[in-house]
């Protein structure tokens, strides 16, 4: 008794302390309940203050978009398994030094647009394995006294994104101990020193991105050195964030020069046609193969007089979302031949082109790429673009002219049909509507892209050369064309409610049929294609039939691969299932063999019925039962013989129909003419008629001093039945009871008794029965022990 009081108040205490404990802990520690199966954690923009709980091996972590403002030694120590953690657009200002001691496997942490004042080389001590480091944006002041990564021995950093308008300089050592990074990107306006070598690693960087603004404008110096860190052959460079119009600071591109750059961008700039000029100037004879420049603004009319010509490397010019003041004016660009000559890939998107002169494009010869997606032209302009069909881009091998304001592809196909090299055509986006029965195309053809085109039908007009045909986004239903070397077919986004038939594509490897309104596809479906080895058929509204369910689950994946995984399809019905993945769900062994089993409980239940029915008939159960009801009633009434009822026949004699010639002409003689005479009641003399028979034998039974019983096999299998269950509860059949008189007519054989007239058997076995002797010596004795039997006691 006392050890359980003391165990129970020890558990109490241990209860308390240990419901203390998670409280304060989950007070500190939010929970987040926005994890997945892949470990992926989506913790953005919940308020939170600070790192929440998630389960322990958590791979990606995003708190984002959050109010943290400090993490401290333990936060993170239970995520050992973290990948990926980003806490960008926090309100962080302080970092436990011991913080990410535990991540040794993270390889993406984005700090970014926080509060951090400075950045520790501590906290990265033990990150081996990170990639990626962004901390754009925090309110750092400087960088580089000490290396990032001085802890690291060999540091794996792929990409560094840094800088914010705070950072005023920048030390040699910042990237001291990093041999090669993928990407360098920095964001500066207000940089006030920078250290020759600080952007320099041990091999060249592959691309960086600087961020100048103001910069740009006010310390030239800074910007040249800068530049010239950055410049090389194989470093591929940005500069974004400028206004380049003036001389001065357009010439610290003589850097990009010297460093014989071949590949550089401009984002995020505006400039006057006097800019181009002068950087086409600064420019000239440099090595220069690739200029992009993207989300521009151009003050201007394209007048760039054509003063120099030495761009023999420039081969591909990437233009991107260029807003031209006064477009319309802009000019053919003709002056700029000595640009254009050398060039084989184009592409100018979302640039408002919306025609190219014929004329330009004679200068166009060696050009095999040209996109020109995203812009204004229409069938009119297209025709005169590629010179009614009879273009000098010979060499053109792709064709992109998806988003603009096309209607006919009868005309497409017209035009493009001269270009003897031509493999790619990208019409998509475009508003064709319908397909003409027959269209001519280059021979070459072999990727065709109609996605988004509006489309209802397909025609003979789809080439057979093709290898790769989009049709995705129309409102296709069916798709039946001869294709022989179709290797690709895309048909998202339009109304299929079946797989197409797999004859018509012999080579086809890959099918993409996501978001149409498949309800199911099964074996024959899928071999009927010879070549399908990949498959995207998810957010189909797929009726989920026990047939369906199973061979998805467990055929589906040794036919083909589901490139896009078995969770992207869904039930749409039965309604039980709807929005469950097919994996998952679940159909009853009675919604999938409904008819087997209904029709097994059928047979199974006429079954129970036939046995029933034979157990009665071959053991007489009805006959028990009636019997037992009648026992029943026996039990509930007293003995019938009252002694007061007037007894006016000496016997009753019930005998069977058959023996009724031995009762009337043998029996009845006999005893009501012996002396003194014997009044017998027989059921056929004195039976008042007209009663039921059943209440004429229990009249005269309850009337009469004894019952006779003429027994023979007749009367046993005829008669007796009706004794033993009308009867019995006069108790005159009762073995105790000596009101009943046997005679036996002729000999029974007790075997041959059905068992069930027990009551028979028993006084049978109990009580001496008179047997009617054959011959006629021994009647004289009969008649005499019969007549004994049947005297009343009472005289
Ligand atoms: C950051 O470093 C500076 C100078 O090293 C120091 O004065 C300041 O207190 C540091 N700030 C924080 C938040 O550690
Ligand atoms: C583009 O540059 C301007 C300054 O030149 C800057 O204010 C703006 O934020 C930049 N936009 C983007 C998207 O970087
Ligand atoms: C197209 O360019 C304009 C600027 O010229 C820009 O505002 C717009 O967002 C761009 N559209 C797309 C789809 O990129
Ligand atoms: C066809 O064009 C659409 C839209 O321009 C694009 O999204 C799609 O990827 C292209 N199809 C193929 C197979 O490249
Ligand atoms: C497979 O499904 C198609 C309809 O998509 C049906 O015509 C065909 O009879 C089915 N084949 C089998 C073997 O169930």
């Amino acid at each position: 008794m006392f050890v359980s009081l003391r165990m129970k108040a020890s558990l109490s205490i241990l209860i308390c302390f240990s419901l203390t404990w998670a409280h304060t802990r989950t007070s500190e520690r939010p929970n987040c309940n926005g994890c997945n199966k892949d470990l992926s954690c989506d913790c953005a923009a919940k308020n939170l203050r600070h790192i929440p709980i998630v389960p322990a091996n958590v791979l990606f972590l995003d708190v984002s978009f959050n109010e943290i403002e400090s993490i401290s030694q333990t936060d993170l120590t239970t995520y050992m398994e973290l990948r990926t953690l980003k806490l960008q657009e926090n309100k962080l200002s302080m970092i436990h030094q011991e913080a990410f001691d535990s991540q040794n496997k993270l390889e993406e942490l984005d700090l970014s647009f926080n509060k951090l004042e400075n950045i520790s080389s501590l906290w990265f001590s033990k990150l081996r394995s990170l990639k990626h480091l962004n901390i754009l944006g925090n309110r750092y002041t400087t960088l580089g006294s000490v290396a990032l990564f001085q802890f690291l021995e060999n540091p794996v950093l792929r990409t560094l994104q840094f800088g914010n308008p705070f950072i005023k300089d920048i030390k040699q050592n910042m990237l001291r101990n990093i041999i090669q990074l993928d990407e360098l990107t920095f964001v500066g306006g207000n940089l006030r020193s920078y250290e020759t070598g600080s952007f320099q690693t041990a091999y060249p960087i592959r691309a960086v991105s600087v961020s100048f603004q103001e910069l740009f404008q006010e310390n030239l110096a800074l910007v040249s050195k800068i530049l010239r860190d950055v410049s090389h052959p194989d470093t591929s460079l940005t500069i974004r964030d400028i206004s380049f119009k003036s001389m001065k600071p357009i010439q610290t591109l003589n850097e990009v020069k010297e460093g014989c750059t071949r590949r550089i961008s401009f984002q995020n700039c505006s400039t006057t046609d006097e800019g181009v000029t002068l950087l086409l100037k600064v420019l000239d004879g440099s090595p220069l193969s690739y200029i992009g420049i993207e989300d521009v603004r151009l003050l201007g009319r394209g007048f760039w007089p054509p003063q120099w010509t030495h761009y023999e490397n420039l081969h591909t010019i990437f233009l991107r979302n260029i807003e031209i003041q006064g477009f319309f004016r802009f000019s053919s660009m003709l002056q700029l031949v000595f640009l254009l000559k050398h060039l084989t890939k184009i592409s100018v998107i979302n640039c408002t082109v919306f025609v190219i002169p014929c004329i330009t494009t004679y200068f166009l010869q060696k050009v095999e790429y040209l996109d020109l997606s995203q812009n204004l032209l229409s069938d009119i302009t297209m025709q005169e673009s590629l010179c009614n069909g009879d273009s000098q881009m010979h060499n053109l091998n792709t064709l992109i002219v998806s988003h603009n304001s096309l209607k006919s592809l009868d005309l497409v196909s017209h035009l493009v049909s001269s270009l003897r090299k031509l493999t790619v055509l990208d019409v998509s986006h475009n508003d064709f509507l319908k397909m003409p029965q027959v269209c001519r195309w280059p021979a070459s053809l072999r990727f065709l892209n109609l996605s988004a085109t509006k489309l209802h039908h397909v025609t003979p007009c789809i080439p057979q050369s093709l290898t790769t045909l989009d049709l995705s986004q129309n409102f296709l239903t069916a798709f039946q064309l001869d294709l022989p070397h179709l290797v690709e077919l895309w048909l998202t986004g339009n109304r299929f409610i079946s797989l197409p038939d797999g004859g018509w594509f012999p080579s086809l490897q890959m099918l993409f049929i996501e978001r149409n309104t498949l309800n199911m596809f099964n074996k024959s479906d899928l071999t009927a294609f010879r070549s399908l080895q990949f498959l995207e058929a998810g957010q189909n509204n797929f009726v989920c039939s026990c047939e369906f369910l199973e061979f998805f689950k467990g055929h589906v994946d040794r036919l083909i691969t589901l490139r896009d995984g078995h969770h992207s399809y869904t039930c749409d019905s039965p309604f039980s299932l709807r929005g469950l993945t097919i994996d998952d769900a679940q159909l009853s062994v009675f919604d999938c063999h409904m008819i087997l089993i209904v029709s097994l409980i059928c047979s199974g239940i006429v079954v129970v019925l036939i046995a029933i029915g034979v157990i009665c008939y071959k053991f007489h159960v009805l006959w028990y039962l009636q019997m037992t009801v009648a026992w029943l009633k026996a039990k509930g009434k007293p003995g019938v013989r009252n002694a007061g009822a007037t007894l006016r026949y000496d016997a009753f004699v019930s005998y069977s129909q058959h023996d009724a010639e031995w009762v009337e002409e043998i029996l009845v003689p006999e005893l009501e003419s012996s002396d003194p005479p014997l009044a017998l009641c027989l059921h056929m003399r004195d039976f008042l008629p007209g009663r039921w028979i059943v209440d004429n034998i229990i009249e005269s039974i309850e009337s009469s001093y004894r019952t006779l019983f003429v027994l023979s096999e007749n009367f046993v299998m005829s008669e007796w039945c009706r004794y033993e269950l009308n009867f019995s509860h006069f108790r005159i059949i009762d073995e105790n009871n000596d009101s009943a008189v046997l005679i036996l007519l002729e000999p029974i054989a007790k075997e041959t008794i059905p068992k069930r007239f027990c009551k028979l058997r028993k006084i049978m076995n109990s009580r001496t029965y008179l047997e009617w002797p054959q011959d006629e010596e021994r009647q004289e004795e009969f008649w005499h022990n019969l007549r004994a039997a049947l005297k009343r006691e009472d005289c």
